[in-house]
């Protein structure tokens, strides 16, 4: 049994202690902000509706999450409860969750699990606590005869209240009608003049509401993160994750430490990651491929039985068979096909390459759309520039393209034809032929001694 649920999640402090320009909530795990974490989580777990309370730099956390949440706006930031109000009307009706924007580690299981509680206990409000060694500065929860007393801020709490070790995490679940009738008697009389959230479940108990307590399972899920250091905790702890659930589906990753793999990322089984990789935003890498070492896969699509060494790819698309590297750099809109040989100092950009091509040393080829089975000669370079704008080149099926050949666009080679090494190809080149665009080479028989070197 379980409720529909809406979340509420607080993004409006300002994070001072991250010592940072940019608003604490958009600070990245991996490559994603942490912010985003807790809203896809919620979504995960069900979530009907999301509400985000903004306040500081609101404009720049609002551009960046986008529209697929509404936000609230908290001016002035006069506490947890404060901020929760100024969801509005967004708080009529059903279920709230309440989660914080910096705690990226949260869990659609754990949320799943508390709104199941809330509703089997049938509870005006549950809160999720943990069991601390050092409960540091956290809210302590006070029990009587084990059921839910109070939550004591630890700037108010008494000497006996501190050595408390079960702590809110900040995570809760709410009845909407009982939540906004607890805010009429909020007060903001404490050590922190602060409108505590926190102070909403003793008076939902004393309204005569029961209030439930959820025991995490895994502490790590609830770390808050208010400083660069805990950043880099929340990394790890984040990292360790991603990595565990790809190898257990198959992927081999040959130094689980030293590989960073972002949280949308998709591998399939039998694929080997070595050390160094960097593998971030929608990328989906098919099965028995290996990728590395040292390579940064940036939002691409790479299917099967592909190798990447030492190379960096940035929207583009590597089709079966086919190898890229080392030392390659495959930028946005690049296609490449099957069986096709992307060899060392080789960029490719916006650009479609068939398969079974070979580009195999030191070319770059960009705006070109070129066909099945070509040879790149070593340092080819299609010249797509004339200071203003950008132009293509096509080469057909089967051509050879010698080396050290400049393409100069617009221009297209028919398929079959060769150009001869060292040519500047400015005019389109006929299926078939054989285009030589450059001096004829003199020898000037006995020059050295005739000159008197
Ligand atoms: C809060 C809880 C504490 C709990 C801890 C868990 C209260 C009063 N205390 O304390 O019991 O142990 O979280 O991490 O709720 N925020 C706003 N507007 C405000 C104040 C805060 O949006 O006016 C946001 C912050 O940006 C942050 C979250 O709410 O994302 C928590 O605020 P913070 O000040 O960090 O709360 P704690 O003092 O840690
Ligand atoms: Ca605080």
């Amino acid at each position: 049994m379980s409720n529909n649920f809406k979340a509420v999640i607080l993004a409006a402090g300002q994070g001072t202690r991250m010592k940072s320009k940019v608003p604490k909530v958009l600070h990245k795990v991996l490559d994603k902000p942490m912010v985003d974490y807790v809203i896809d989580e919620s979504i995960k777990a069900g979530a009907e509706d999301i509400c985000v309370i903004v306040g500081h730099q609101s404009a720049m956390v609002k551009a960046m999450i986008g529209d697929r949440v509404k936000f609230g706006l908290q001016a002035e930031q006069l506490g947890t409860g404060h901020a929760v109000m100024q969801a509005g009307d967004f708080l009529n009706g059903g279920n709230i969750a309440v989660l914080c924007g910096d705690t990226p580690l949260i869990t659609a299981d754990t949320l799943k699990k508390l709104n199941e509680l809330h509703a089997v206990e049938g509870n005006a409000v549950t809160v999720v606590s943990m069991i601390l060694d050092d409960p540091a500065s956290y809210g302590r929860i006070i029990r009587k005869d084990g059921v839910f007393d109070k939550i004591v801020e630890f700037k108010d709490a008494s000497e006996e209240e501190r050595a408390c070790k079960e702590v809110n995490t900040g995570v809760y679940i709410f009845d909407s009608a009982q939540l906004l009738k607890a805010f009429d008697s909020l007060s903001n009389n404490n050590a922190q003049g602060e409108y505590y959230l926190t102070d909403t479940l003793e008076i939902i108990k004393n309204n005569g509401g029961k209030v439930g307590i959820m025991v995490a399972e895994d502490e790590n899920e609830f770390l808050g993160v208010n400083s660069k250091l805990q950043l880099g905790e929340a990394t790890s702890i984040m990292k360790k994750r991603i990595n565990d659930f790809h190898m257990l589906n198959g992927v081999t990753l040959q130094d689980p430490d030293n590989t960073y793999i972002g949280p949308d990322v998709k591998i399939g089984a039998d694929t080997l990651i070595l050390p160094g990789c960097y593998i971030e935003g929608d990328t989906e890498i098919g099965e028995d491929c290996i990728i590395g070492p040292n390579s940064r896969i940036t939002s691409s699509k790479i299917n099967n039985c592909v190798t990447i060494q030492n190379s960096t790819m940035i929207d583009a698309f590597v089709d079966n068979y086919t190898t890229v590297g080392p030392y390659a750099y495959l930028r946005p809109n690049s296609k490449i096909g099957e069986h096709v040989r992307i060899g060392d100092f080789v960029e490719v950009k916006n650009s479609t390459i068939d398969d079974g091509t070979k580009v195999s040393h030191l070319t770059y080829v960009g705006d070109s759309d070129v066909g099945k089975c070509v040879n790149f000669g070593c340092g080819t370079v299609t010249v797509n520039y004339d200071g203003k704008n950008k132009h293509r080149c096509k080469i057909g099926d089967n051509v050879f393209i010698g080396c050290n050949s400049n393409l100069v666009a617009p221009v297209e080679v028919g398929a079959h034809a060769y150009t001869a090494a060292g040519s500047t190809i400015t005019k389109d080149v006929p299926a078939d032929s054989l285009a030589i665009a450059r001096s004829r080479q003199e020898n000037k028989e006995g020059w050295r001694v005739k000159s008197g070197k």
